[in-house]
């Protein structure tokens, strides 16, 4: 299946590379900082014929146009460009995200990371990979010497949930704080040993379900900040290379 979401995420990225930087009509969803571009809406329906087309049994949840067959046994879930804000903003930094679950678990999952032409994957019980080259994340147990990453909900004004306080203690206490604007891409680089951590709350299951299977398979720990283990729908995500995990798991239960 792995050969087949990559196959989807290629067809997605291909249309938002194409877009990039050039004319494109965009809306506002709940407020002026949620954007959608006629770009995502492109990419998704090419993602969701593909599916459909394809696998025309399954089931899929895709973040601009809803749910189908949610309850079938094998379901898509696509995020057609993760890191929209960017995209339009012409910051060359988005991927595409897509996860297969079956039976309600995440079993394989890719994020193309389009400009950089960088495919990760992961099966479950098989490890992660990015372009074909295994990945891993790194071995580093302290967090003053760990780069870390976060992102921000668009509800973030009437939902501010320490945000704030958080990335401040965060930069007190690690080496540094990024905050780049697509949450796939941000599990990809604690999969990759980049970043030693990734935290964010009021995340969707599209932004979650390949990137939190490609960190676990690299080796990662990903659960909510009270150290559970969390699906898709969670809203509190936290994800490591597991040495750091309960340092940030400190950090983040301060307040
Ligand atoms: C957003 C990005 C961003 C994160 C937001 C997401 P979108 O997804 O992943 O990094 O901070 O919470 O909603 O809207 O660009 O697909
Ligand atoms: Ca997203
Ligand atoms: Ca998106």
């Amino acid at each position: 299946m792995i050969r087949t979401l990559e196959e989807a995420a290629i067809i997605a990225g291909n249309i938002i590379r194409d877009g990039f930087r050039k004319q494109f009509s965009i809306e506002f969803k709940t407020n002026k900082m949620n954007l959608v571009t006629e770009i995502d809406k492109k990419a998704e329906s090419a993602i969701i014929n593909y599916v459909q087309k394809n696998f025309p049994s399954h089931g899929i949840i895709a973040e601009e146009s809803g749910s189908t067959g949610a309850k079938s046994k094998y379901v898509w879930v696509i995020d057609p460009l993760d890191g929209t804000t960017n995209f339009a903003h012409g910051l060359p930094i988005f991927s595409v995200s897509v996860g297969l679950m079956k039976s309600g678990k995440t079993i394989c999952g890719v994020i193309y990371d389009v400009m950089r032409d960088a495919m990760y994957s992961a099966e479950v019980g098989s490890g992660a990979f990015m372009n074909g080259e295994k990945i891993k994340v790194n071995e580093n147990d302290d967090l003053e010497e760990g780069v870390i990453v976060t992102g921000f909900p668009y509800n973030i004004r009437e939902n501010p949930d320490n945000a704030i306080e958080k990335f401040n203690r965060f930069l007190m206490n690690a080496r540094a704080v990024r905050r780049l604007g697509s949450a796939a891409i941000d599990f990809c680089y604690v999969a990759e040993g980049v970043f030693d951590g990734f935290w964010e709350v009021h995340l969707n299951p599209w932004d979650v379900c390949a990137g939190k299977l490609i960190v676990e398979e690299a080796g990662g720990i990903v659960t909510n900040f009270k150290n559970e283990k969390t699906d898709i729908f969670s809203s509190q995500m936290l994800a490591t290379n597991g040495k750091v995990h309960n340092k940030m798991l400190e950090i983040l239960n301060m307040d």
